[in-house]
């Protein structure tokens, strides 16, 4: 396939230290990429890159503050050419327009989730693809790749996901103009946009609760595994043809209102 040569690449991936950015970690490093994992969790990174060995770093930091994601960004692209970088790093909420008593949605709560999910991905997303614009571009004048992490809510927003599908929903508009934008220096911006994972997040649930879940997806009958989004990514990052495009991966699901 003529595609990425990812062979001594560096990439950056948030929220590395969990879930579908740890799956990313480990699909990239197979891959023999060396990476690094940023993410606030300190402990959590510092284990994942421990077991990986020597293709695996962190830097513990929050996605919101511009000062660490440079700092991020800087020790990602010291140890070769940054060429990869996720977004992972996020989270959900639940709350409506209005709530049980009628009373509004939170601005709080609102803002926090635009904060984590939108300012975050914006700003490793900016400072990374500043990096990787410096570098020399590959032999067919790439730089490199920059995978976003949306979600189904961002098309199929669920009854409580006012502030979430707003963020996720973001995410996919950024990622045209950012493709455009990035064209000029060979870096290309892909969005992926997960159904329903099996990650710490829904671990949070009850088992029955999960096996209903799984139930819902159309097949496999199975909640995702971070596996299957560290693959999906690394194809992402090899095939040089795929730019500006959202891929759902969800077994199919389209979430009903609730
Ligand atoms: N799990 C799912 O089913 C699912 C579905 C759709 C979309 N997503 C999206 O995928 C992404 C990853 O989700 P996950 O299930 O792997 O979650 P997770 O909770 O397992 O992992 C998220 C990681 O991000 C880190 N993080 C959170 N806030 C941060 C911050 N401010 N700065 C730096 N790091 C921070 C956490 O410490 C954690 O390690 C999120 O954006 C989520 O919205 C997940």
């Amino acid at each position: 396939m003529p595609g990425m040569e990812l062979n001594g690449a560096s990439a950056i991936i948030t929220g590395g230290a969990s879930g579908l950015g740890a799956g990313t970690v480990r699909a990239l490093v197979d891959a023999g990429v060396r990476c690094t994992i940023f993410d606030r969790n300190e402990g959590g990174a510092k284990t994942l890159a421990d077991e990986l060995g020597s293709l695996a770093n962190y830097v513990a930091g929050d996605v919101t503050n511009p000062d660490d994601c440079q700092r991020a960004v800087d020790q990602a692209a010291q140890g070769g050419a940054l060429r990869v970088t996720v977004n992972c790093a996020g989270t959900g909420w639940v709350g409506r327009v209005i709530n049980k008593d009628n009373s509004p949605h939170d601005l709080g709560a609102f803002r926090f989730i635009q904060d984590l999910n939108v300012i975050g991905t914006f700003n490793v997303m900016t400072k990374a693809a500043s990096a990787m614009a410096q570098q020399e571009p590959l032999a067919n004048g790439e730089r490199g790749v920059i995978v976003n992490t949306a979600s189904v809510a961002a098309f199929d927003g669920q009854i409580g996901q006012l502030a979430y599908s707003a963020s996720k929903g973001a995410v996919v508009g950024m990622m045209l103009p950012a493709a455009r934008d990035l064209s000029v220096v060979g870096i290309r911006v892909l969005t992926i946009a997960p159904g329903l994972f099996d990650t710490p997040l829904l671990g949070l649930l009850p088992e029955e609760q999960r096996q209903a879940l799984a139930q819902s997806v159309l097949f496999p009958k199975m909640l995702g595994a971070p596996a299957q989004y560290g693959a999906l990514v690394l194809h992402m990052a090899l095939n040089s043809y795929l730019n500006a495009e959202v891929i759902r991966l969800d077994g199919g699901i389209r979430m009903p209102p609730k």
